[in-house]
């Protein structure tokens, strides 16, 4: 079992696929075990994206994340990272197959939908950004062993 972190983007909300979004990630035997909404203050948003500080794209990147609510979100399972990777697609929803998330629901890069950390360091930096261990939630359900 691993632990990833996932946020839905700004307009998801508004857009009302939210459901949508996690029935894809709940269907393919991932579950959240950590979920919230918010509206992610800039500071925390900038050290999210630390690692992108100097792009180009940064300032607006910041502006758009801090522009509406997002939903922050740990998501658990067997090899939760490179699962959800998969299940969004490429950064660029041009580049996405149909099928994916960002492939199926984004045009553009910026607004591509959903954030999935890339590998367990930052799954561990991330989820550490964003939640308190006590808001983690262990528990055990009868379809684990049906899934993996
Ligand atoms: P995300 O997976 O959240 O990680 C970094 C984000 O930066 C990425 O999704 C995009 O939203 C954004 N991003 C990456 N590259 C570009 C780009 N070339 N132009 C605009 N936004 C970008």
């Amino acid at each position: 079992m691993e632990r990833t972190f996932c946020m839905l983007k700004p307009g998801v909300l508004q857009r009302r696929i939210v459901g949508d979004v996690l029935t894809r990630i709940e269907r393919k035997g991932l579950r959240v075990c950590a979920i919230k909404l918010m509206q992610i203050p800039r500071a925390l948003c900038e050290q999210h994206y630390a690692e992108h500080e100097g792009r180009p794209f940064f300032p607006s990147l910041i502006e758009y994340m801090v522009s509406g609510p997002v939903i922050a979100m740990v998501i658990e399972g067997h090899d939760a990272i490179s699962t959800l990777r998969a299940l969004c697609g490429p950064t660029n929803p041009a580049e996405a197959s149909p099928g994916t998330i960002r492939g199926d629901y984004g045009v553009v890069t910026q607004k591509n939908i959903i954030h999935a950390s890339d590998g367990p360091e930052s799954a561990a930096r991330e989820i550490d950004l964003f939640f308190d261990a006590a808001e983690i939630v262990e528990y055990a359900d009868g379809n684990q062993s049906w899934i993996g």
